[in-house]
């Protein structure tokens, strides 16, 4: 018996549930360094590209990366190109992936999520919007938008006023209750959560003792944050009845399997992807093992069962 691993996202038909995490995985940069054509054996089942703001943006002060015992600390401070560079420049290229494009977006207040989605709107070659909802913004002094219900249910119905796509938010672990978040979300209209951003934190340099973050602080990730990750993707998928896309520490395919056992319908790699940038493409196949040694031959047997 072979098992399927085709899943869906809402309307979003899926040939396996693997897809790449924001910021991790930048396709037309692979296009450029791999050997192989990544444009013909694309690994995910669907790509999301780097989160874009309105204007362009030159991210942090470097440095902006930290290897830790477990885990991976950034503070890119998302570094991007602008919404409009990323429609002329990379959409158009981007098209021609034989998987649905999430593009990713963030503000730094609620309407800049509107004005984002609007633009992507008229975007044929995008199938979904992923907001991110995790970044500091001026409304609220720094915080993150998304540590706010208030503010991620209006950030969230002002981006379905402004486009009929698939809408996906990306939710922040750093809060007391993920669940309230969610519900936040789902009451401005989202179609899908994605679970989670990275973990706050940060490292001093064993020598000087100073933060070694050229901004101080920054976001944890890899297989450090699995267990809050997985916590996180349980508690929100049995309180909402939303597809949630599981993400945070994912680097074999038992970890797929645990996070789609936990409730997650994909699931997304990022950091696992830095070390191994062809990763992604061993976990199908790993993942079908996983499930026939179980006796599984459907995704529907396996998502939600923790
Ligand atoms: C270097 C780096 C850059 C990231 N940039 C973004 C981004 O632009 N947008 C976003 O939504 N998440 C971003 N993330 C968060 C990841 O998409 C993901 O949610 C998080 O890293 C947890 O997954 P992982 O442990 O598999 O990396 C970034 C993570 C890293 C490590």
């Amino acid at each position: 018996m072979t098992a399927s691993l085709e899943t869906t996202l809402g309307s979003i038909p899926l040939k396996h549930p693997i897809i790449n995490a924001s910021g991790t995985f930048d396709v037309l940069e692979a296009d450029a360094v791999l050997e192989a054509d990544i444009f013909e054996e694309f690994p995910f089942a669907a790509y999301v590209p780097k989160t874009v703001t309105l204007q362009p943006r030159t991210g942090n002060e470097p440095p902006r990366l930290y290897e830790t015992a477990a885990g991976l600390l950034n503070s890119i401070g998302l570094a991007n190109k602008g919404i409009e560079n990323f429609i002329a420049k990379d959409l158009p290229r981007l098209a021609e992936l034989p998987a649905p494009i999430i593009a990713s977006v963030a503000g730094e207040n609620t309407a800049d999520y509107g004005r984002c989605c609007k633009l992507l709107d008229g975007c044929d070659e995008v199938t979904a919007v992923e907001l991110n909802i995790s970044c500091p913004n001026v409304e609220l002094d720094g915080k993150a938008l998304g540590c706010d219900p208030g503010r991620t249910e209006k950030a969230t119905a002002l981006a379905r006023a402004a486009t009929s796509k698939y809408l996906i938010v990306k939710l922040t672990p750093n809060v007391t209750d993920i669940v309230e978040l969610a519900k936040a979300a789902a009451a401005g209209g989202a179609d899908c959560l994605s679970v989670i951003n990275t973990v706050h934190g940060m490292a001093l340099h064993p020598w000087t003792l100073k933060p070694v973050l050229g901004h101080t602080t920054g976001g944890l990730s890899g297989p450090a944050v699995k267990p809050v990750a997985l916590r996180a993707v349980y508690m929100v998928s049995r309180a909402l009845d939303l597809p949630v896309i599981g993400m945070g520490g994912v680097t074999t395919a038992q970890d797929v399997l645990e996070f789609l056992a936990a409730g997650a319908s994909a699931v997304a790699v990022g950091t696992a992807s830095f070390r191994d940038p062809l990763l992604a493409p061993r976990l199908a196949g790993e993942l079908r093992d996983l499930m026939e040694i179980r006796g599984m031959s459907s995704m529907g047997e396996l998502i939600g069962t923790a």
